[in-house]
């Protein structure tokens, strides 16, 4: 069995209750008893991707990237070349347990929303089609699906179809990963799993939760869990205290 941690949206800004609260993930994972094949971060790393923010980044990851494959990619808050040069490549792909993970950056310059540029959709084509027998984890910061969030919704990836397109030829791809909601979502895209990774930073408020602010700090962080057996692909939340 495949395990792969994932979550998202640490949005780290220097100050220390946004790293405490990145910290109590970070501490949580290290703590386990059992191994992981490896750990995910789909985007929004720093608020506002200043190398400053990247080297704080680095110092609270340290941990996990001492006992576990700590794969990232980039979000709208973050700045791609200064996430390259101070943080991770902002496109990877790795095998662990048996599994491809393929992380790619989904941002646009100074916006909010994202795309899959044609060189990306490109990239993952081709390395999708030299694996064709493994099966595929495909990770990127923007939901390439509406999620019922209003104020995230009209913020999420500009060409869903240019995706389903290239997923269609490969049909071991098991799920698609992504961040960027604040919330912690389970559904489909292109007839595989879609899951967006809750939030570290907040919890996006969802319209008949409350109506004056899109996403509120609570006392808890979340995480999911994702394993992958020949029997399928299953996803699992885990929420921790903040403090
Ligand atoms: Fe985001």
């Amino acid at each position: 069995m495949t395990v792969l941690a994932h979550f998202s949206d640490l949005h780290l800004d220097g100050s220390p209750e946004r790293a405490d609260r990145a910290g109590r993930v970070v501490s949580y994972l290290c703590a386990l008893p059992g191994a992981l094949d490896a750990v995910v971060i789909t985007g929004d790393l720093a608020e506002n991707g200043t190398a400053e923010e990247y080297a704080q980044l680095r110092e609270v990851l340290k941990p996990l990237h001492d006992r576990f494959p700590v794969l990232m990619c980039p979000g709208n808050h973050d700045v791609t070349p200064v996430f390259a040069e101070h943080l991770a490549a902002p496109q990877s792909a790795a095998a662990h347990g048996g599994v491809q993970i393929l992380l790619v950056d989904s941002s646009i310059p100074g916006e909010d929303d994202g795309l899959l540029s044609t060189s990306t959709l490109d990239w993952l084509d081709a390395r999708l089609a030299a694996a064709p027998g493994t099966p595929a984890v495909v990770g990127f910061h923007h939901p390439p699906a509406a999620l019922g969030i209003p104020f995230i919704d009209v913020i999420g990836l500009r060409n869903p179809a240019a995706l389903a397109t290239v997923l269609s030829r490969h049909p071991q791809v098991v799920a698609v990963l992504a961040g960027h909601a604040h919330a912690a979502v389970s559904t489909t895209f292109a007839g595989v799993p879609l899951l967006v990774a809750p939030g570290v930073v907040s919890t996006a408020a969802l319209p008949w939760e409350c109506a004056s602010t899109w996403s509120y700090q609570d006392d808890w962080v979340s995480l999911m869990f994702h394993t992958h057996t020949p029997g399928g692909f299953t996803t699992h939340v885990r929420t921790i205290s903040a403090r």
